[in-house]
């Protein structure tokens, strides 16, 4: 019945997700929000023609009951609801399972080596946590819930969530959306929960990742690892007679909120003062979580190449790479913080002047009208990810660019590839000497080539927008339900 699902004429959605788009911080006696950093903030940031509620991890540890009071109420505005983690909970669930675990492997970087295992306790406790973890969350969802809400769960951290909701309330709508790529079932049945944590998302009534591959891969560890039927739906478990849609859906991004702020007074008087900045130099430039994923070190080799093969460009171009801390719990992350400022150390030692260095280097976001006129005055986006499921900087970088046009050097092994991929330059990050070449490329780009790839990423990126990919996943799901309903009335 419509009047269930409708508040003031527009569907409920319940999106859950580890991270809540604003992340608390405690000044005195009060809570400040911030805008999370990562594709999945950026992306649904765009979805607003649902009647949305945020369901996740406050990012901070609250014991006090007071305290978790305060931080509710000021969410509440935001029409965020928390969940509150102990401390314990996030080590195991968080540092743990999500980020030392499935997050490596998902990535083809594979499951912790002995070194990254000993910083933590054994995978079988990590996922007992991971459990309790997805368990909270459920709880929260529930204590949200209206009949007839969709319930939205994202990503790597929520893959038990669509079973225990289900568990709570077999009737509710449950879709679980992949933002990460999904392994070669070679990589995935490595894992030793493999077929529990299957089995957990199998829950859900439509399961949607960003490419037709990843899709794929999950179809056929469906099938290897439980014995199920892959159809060119889903997957089908015979003696229950059910059916799991399983599809891509690619990701967007809000364009016009990028093009609006390009206007702005604000992001225009930033524009100039990097002009003049950088004037008679090119602008290159690196937008990353500082995650082993995104490829930094060898983005900064390939530089160092370019500037040692190419010595006319030496003083003329200028490498801005922001590189936002992530994880900083997480062992790797903290090493990989080491291994990148030991690069960029080195090459501005090696080709620095008494007046430039040719990386200027950030470990910390940007604001939002602040990161826009960066995008806007670039010449070169590199987006050099060894793996990544989509990418939404190049999505973003292409929002900002009307103005010059710049060129895209991007990884073919992002999922943007396959959608900003005739548009770019297309790279193998792990090869440093082709990545090199790709730079010089690019920036003896003839004006007329730039304009024809811009013009075909512009087009795509204004017309599959975050709003699309949300209004067709959660129309998908209402016709997937409509059907299995059909089915069991036959
Ligand atoms: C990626 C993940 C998101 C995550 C984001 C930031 O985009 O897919 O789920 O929120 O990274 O990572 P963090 O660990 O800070 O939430």
């Amino acid at each position: 019945c419509m009047n269930d699902v409708r508040d003031g004429g527009r569907q409920r959605l319940l999106v859950v997700a580890n991270r809540l788009p604003v992340s608390a911080t405690r000044k005195g006696n009060n809570w400040s929000l911030e805008v999370s950093a990562g594709g999945l903030v950026s992306a649904l940031l765009g979805v607003r023609q649902f009647e949305t509620r945020w369901i996740g991890w406050a990012g901070v540890n609250v014991v006090d009951e007071a305290d978790q009071g305060a931080l509710t109420k000021a969410l509440e505005e935001q029409r965020c609801v928390p969940v509150f983690l102990d401390e314990e909970t996030v080590h195991q669930y968080y540092n743990g399972y999500c980020n030392n675990v499935l997050w490596p492997l998902f990535h083809y970087l594979g499951l912790p080596q002995e070194d990254r295992l000993s910083c933590t306790r054994g995978l079988e406790d990590q996922f007992e946590a991971y459990k309790r973890a997805n368990s909270m969350f459920a709880d929260v969802v529930y204590s949200v819930y209206r009949e007839g809400d969709i319930v939205w769960c994202h990503d790597y951290h929520l893959m038990f969530l669509p079973r225990c909701l289900k568990e709570l309330d077999n009737n509710i709508k449950v879709g679980w959306f992949l933002h990460t790529p999904f392994p070669s079932s070679e990589i995935y049945r490595t894992l030793p929960s493999r077929s529990e944590l299957l089995k957990a998302v199998l829950s859900a009534d439509l399961i949607g990742f960003h490419t037709y591959d990843y899709a794929r891969h999950f179809v056929s560890a469906c099938t290897r690892i439980l014995g199920l039927e892959g159809t060119p739906s889903g997957v089908e478990d015979h003696p229950l007679g059910k059916l799991t849609r399983v599809a891509a859906f690619p990701i967007g991004i809000d364009p016009n909120r990028f093009i609006d702020a390009l206007q702005s007074p604000e992001v225009q008087t930033y524009v100039k003062e990097l002009q003049e900045k950088f004037c008679g130099r090119k602008v290159m430039l690196g937008v990353d979580r500082l995650d082993m994923i995104k490829g930094i070190p060898q983005k900064l080799l390939a530089f160092e190449k370019f500037l040692d093969e190419n010595v006319e460009w030496r003083d003329k171009v200028q490498l801005v790479q922001i590189a936002v801390p992530t994880r900083t719990d997480v062992h790797d992350y903290q090493r990989l913080t080491s291994q990148v400022h030991k690069i960029v150390g080195r090459i501005n030692g090696r080709f620095g002047t008494l007046t430039t260095v040719p990386i200027h280097h950030l470990d910390r976001s940007l604001d939002f009208h602040r990161l826009c006129a960066l995008y806007a005055i670039t010449d070169v986006a590199l987006v050099t990810s060894l793996r990544d499921g989509m990418n939404l900087v190049s999505y973003e970088f292409v929002a900002c660019q009307n103005m010059k046009k710049g060129v895209l050097i991007l990884s073919e092994l992002a999922g943007a590839a396959q959608s900003l991929g005739a548009g770019a330059i297309l790279v193998n990050p792990w090869n440093i000497s082709d990545v090199a070449a790709a730079m010089k490329d690019a920036l003896d780009m003839s004006e007329a080539d730039r304009e024809e790839c811009h013009c075909h990423n512009f087009e795509h990126v204004t017309t599959h927008t975050a709003q699309v990919w949300a209004d067709t996943f959660v129309s998908e799901l209402h016709d997937t339900i409509y059907e299995a309903q059909q089915r069991i009335m036959r």
